[in-house]
């Protein structure tokens, strides 16, 4: 048999933790290669071995049958694997052509050579249908277009064997559809895919075949077309995983949020929430769904504190917390689970016990006598990491050593174990395996139980539909319908969000 990519008995340790246990992947010329397990699996070190960021205690590595010694990217790059990593790694003030010729730039003389860039960058761009704009700066770009400008710098280095690290966590569902047809036409062109995902049905739509891996060790591979997305959540977490998220229903009493009016502009100050009102009760979980980009980031930042209200008023237990500092309005009674989980949610070269208490490190216990208390502070972490599943060697390890999946646990933890009045959940499962997603589902209804307000922001309908007592939707800024999940369906959703009228859905011409 042809493999383009063999890893034999891979083992990876870091200190307190082995990431690998000799794990074999081999990938067929062609195909697209699931590779699944839980958060801290080991998915992301393994293809970093692949990568050559990290290299491996044991083990053997084949590139088109020949033995190899990937010692870094560079050689990696070589023998034609590219990889886009879990977290982008482009540079913000830099265009969509700077980044993808970045260290293999074209050259005219002793300077690089940017009209031949961005020529090159269009032409690959047409020829994959990957579209992106050349010119512009990457901070001004969608996390989509982002993701094509990391694709197409794989293309423009003629990598052939690519790995993708759950690309489609950061996407909308549209996006994610256009991944996958990019990611088809991908093999068709002869290149192989090595792709990481949660999303189980991905996996069915997509690849063919699938590798599993559990807290380090190879599980086995599976043809994806004699398989299930019930076999492959149980080979994934041992046990049997419910995708239904069972809940009473709600008992909604006072209003905690209540939104009037409210108008916030983006980054390019163009108006995104235009006059928009809302109210979230004790006791109800209320999901907000839209398009991306109809003002639901610009809504949450605006409540967070983290971007000023232009007009109109945000009231939290009927006292105004508009345009406060975001550490007044968490000490109101607001938590937040971020969008960006790395940009809001962590600092990453701290500890991850120092992250628990970045909203809280100055009040008792954290801080007495003026001093911080650490023994406090890591008891607290520890306690945190334990009831949340954070899969880490201890409190004292970096955030960014933690894997994705772990990172996001700890964030959604510190959060919810405040039972703040308002709990503002922004994609709170994004890149969560489904055994943690079920986990997370089951806390967030137990803080509604327990009276809190949530606010919950999700891209996922299923997410949406499945979790929230009254479903908000969001469309050009405003609120424009508000139904119960079980009197709507996906089709009528997907109408009111693309700005369809309810009392028209279903009506004749
Ligand atoms: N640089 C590092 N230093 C120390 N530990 C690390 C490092 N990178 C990863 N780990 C640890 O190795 C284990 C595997 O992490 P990895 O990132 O490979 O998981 P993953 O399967 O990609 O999970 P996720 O789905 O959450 O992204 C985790 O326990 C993680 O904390
Ligand atoms: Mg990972």
């Amino acid at each position: 048999m042809d493999y383009v990519i063999e890893m034999l008995d891979i083992r990876k340790e870091f200190p307190g933790i082995v990431a690998n246990n000799n794990i074999n992947l081999q990938v067929k010329k062609g195909e697209i290669h699931a590779l699944l397990g839980e958060n801290g699996a080991g998915k992301s070190t393994l293809m970093n071995v692949l990568f050559g960021i990290y290299q491996p205690e044991r083990g053997q590595i084949r590139v088109q049958g020949q033995d190899v010694n990937i010692t870094s990217p560079n050689i990696a790059n070589d023998l034609g694997i590219g990889m886009v990593h879990q977290h982008f790694m482009l540079v913000d003030t830099f265009t969509v052509t700077e980044n993808i010729v970045l260290g293999s730039e074209p050259k005219k003389g002793l300077k690089v050579d940017i009209a031949e860039a961005e020529k090159e960058v269009q032409r690959i761009s047409d020829q994959y249908g990957l579209k992106v704009d050349p010119k512009a700066l990457v901070r001004d770009i969608s996390v989509g277009m982002q993701q094509r400008v990391e694709i197409l710098k794989m293309l423009y280095r003629k990598a052939d064997i690519l790995i993708l690290d759950e690309p489609t966590a950061v996407l909308t569902p549209q996006e994610i559809d256009e991944l996958i047809s990019i990611m088809k036409s991908l093999v068709e062109e002869g290149k192989s895919i090595i792709l990481i995902t949660h999303k189980l049905n991905e996996i069915m739509a997509v690849a063919d075949r699938c590798t599993v891996i559990r807290r380090g060790e190879g599980i086995g591979t599976v043809n994806v077309n004699e398989t299930s997305t019930n076999e492959l959540a149980s080979m994934m977490v041992g046990r049997e995983v419910s995708f239904k998220t069972e809940k009473q229903p709600a008992a909604p009493k006072d209003v905690v949020l209540d939104i009037k009016n409210l108008v916030a502009k983006d980054n390019r100050d163009v108006d995104m929430v235009r006059g928009l009102d809302l109210q979230v009760k004790q006791g109800e979980i209320v999901g907000i769904a839209g398009v991306d980009g109809n003002g639901q980031s610009e809504l949450v930042e605006a409540i967070t504190g983290l971007r000023p209200s232009e007009d109109g008023e945000i009231l939290l237990n009927n006292q105004s917390i508009t345009n406060m500092k975001p550490r007044k309005i968490y000490e109101h009674g607001v938590a937040h689970i971020p969008q960006d989980r790395h940009k809001y949610g962590l600092v990453l070269d701290y500890s991850i016990g120092e992250n628990m208490v970045l909203q809280t490190y100055y009040q008792p216990p954290f801080t007495t006598y003026g001093r911080l208390n650490f023994n406090e502070i890591y008891n607290y972490a520890e306690r945190i990491i334990e009831e949340y599943d954070v899969r880490t060697p201890n409190s004292l390890t970096m955030a960014r050593s933690l894997s994705g999946g772990n990172q996001q646990k700890a964030i959604i933890g510190r959060e919810v174990d405040r039972s703040p009045d308002l709990l503002i959940a922004a994609q709170p499962t994004r890149g969560l395996d489904v055994g943690a997603i079920e986990f997370i589902h089951k806390k967030l209804i137990e803080e509604r139980d327990k009276g809190r307000a949530v606010l919950l922001v999700s891209f996922e309908l299923d997410e949406v539909m499945n979790l929230s007592d009254r479903i908000a939707v969001i469309y050009e800024g405003k609120i424009v319908a508000n139904v119960e999940p079980d009197e709507t369906d996906d089709q009528e959703l997907g109408l009111l969000m693309a700005g369809s009228q309810r009392q028209k859905v279903g009506e004749p011409q």
